[in-house]
């Protein structure tokens, strides 16, 4: 078992970490990939995180079982995940891995379930062309997100694109009002003397916006929030949450084969979702359950309140407006 060494951290800085005794006990409660095969019947899946390489566990996940599946794999760079190092590679390289795996994630995919891919700018057109090749491209996201000090000689990168993909374009699930973007309103515009498509409420002028597919209201989990670990590529839990809430109904299944801290479980958890997720990684995979024993206590999302995701700042606004 991989040792734990304790860091020194700022009094506010609120990342989740494990202590060695933490890691042993929910080492506990992961499965793992030599368990019996009734482990992997769905019933006994649901709820884990399965401690191991994808590759070789999909072929254990039962067929059509996933109504969601959110993929978050390493990008096309060089990245150290706790001593498990993935290379950059040529782009053929790179399509050749994600086709290794992603013809068992349609296996597993329901037919009428929606998948998630997850990369940046290097990535996305062998993602592109892996999915193209299995199911029907909906869409792509673009997340504009800051992190790093940027190249010298290069564009800093500021964005990760998510691709949408449906097994059958004409039956798949997709709930548009449970992700709409509340924005302050600029210009407030009167009908006869009524609000144009925006409410005038007590604290302020609000608008309920359709979801676009580029999004500029979502952080990087840092130091001081409460969701943080020391997983150097954590998604951020308002990002999930709505891929969740737009792609699935309560008690639908949610499926991450590569589970990094855990996020889209513990969300799907917050959300009231079904969900297991695959990683090879002790030391994440507990944190993950980590995280899924503190979602028992605290449902809370940052950024998602009273059923609504507020554009950036604005939920602050309202709340000082509410208690001057
Ligand atoms: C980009 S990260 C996912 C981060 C995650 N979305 C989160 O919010 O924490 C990819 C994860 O996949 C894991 N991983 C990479 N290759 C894997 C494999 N073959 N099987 C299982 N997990 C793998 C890595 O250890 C890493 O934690």
């Amino acid at each position: 078992m991989a040792g734990i060494k304790p860091k020194v951290r700022a009094p506010r800085n609120r990342t989740i970490a494990l202590s060695e005794s933490e890691l042993s006990r929910y080492a506990k409660k992961l499965l793992k990939v030599s368990s019996k095969p009734s482990a992997f019947a769905l019933q006994n899946l649901l709820g884990k995180t399965i401690l191991g390489d994808t590759l070789t566990v999909l072929s254990r996940i039962p067929a059509e079982v996933a109504d969601l599946i959110i993929v978050d794999p390493p990008y096309n760079l060089a990245k150290n995940f706790n001593g498990s190092r993935f290379s950059a590679m040529s782009d053929a390289e790179y399509e050749a891995y994600l086709d290794s795996w992603m013809g068992e994630l349609v296996r597993v995919l329901k037919p009428d379930g929606s998948l998630y891919v997850c990369g940046d700018w290097r990535s996305s057109c062998a993602i592109q062309r892996s999915l193209q090749s299995k199911l029907c491209v909906l869409n792509r996201i673009t997340w504009g997100r800051e992190k790093g000090r940027g190249a010298s000689a290069n564009w800093k990168n500021g964005m990760e694109d998510i691709w949408f993909a449906v097994k059958d374009p004409q039956n798949y699930c997709f709930n548009l009002d449970a992700v709409r973007l509340r924005r302050r309103v600029i210009a407030p515009y009167k009908l006869n003397g009524e609000p144009k498509d925006w409410n005038d409420s007590e604290s302020g002028k609000f608008r309920d916006t359709a979801p676009s597919n580029f999004w500029d209201d979502i952080s990087i989990p840092f130091w001081s929030m409460p969701e943080n670990t020391d997983h150097p590529t954590q998604k951020p839990e308002k990002l999930i949450a709505k891929l969740i809430l737009a792609s699935s109904r309560p008690e639908s299944i949610v499926f991450d084969p590569f589970l990094g801290s855990g996020t889209t479980s513990v969300v799907a958890k917050k959300l009231g979702r079904q969900f297991f997720g695959i990683e090879q990684n002790l030391e994440y995979a507990c944190l993950c359950e980590k995280r899924l024993e503190i979602a028992g206590d605290d449902a809370s999302i940052q950024g998602y309140t009273d059923g609504v995701f507020w554009e950036r700042n604005s939920l602050g606004a309202q709340k000082s407006k509410k208690n001057p």
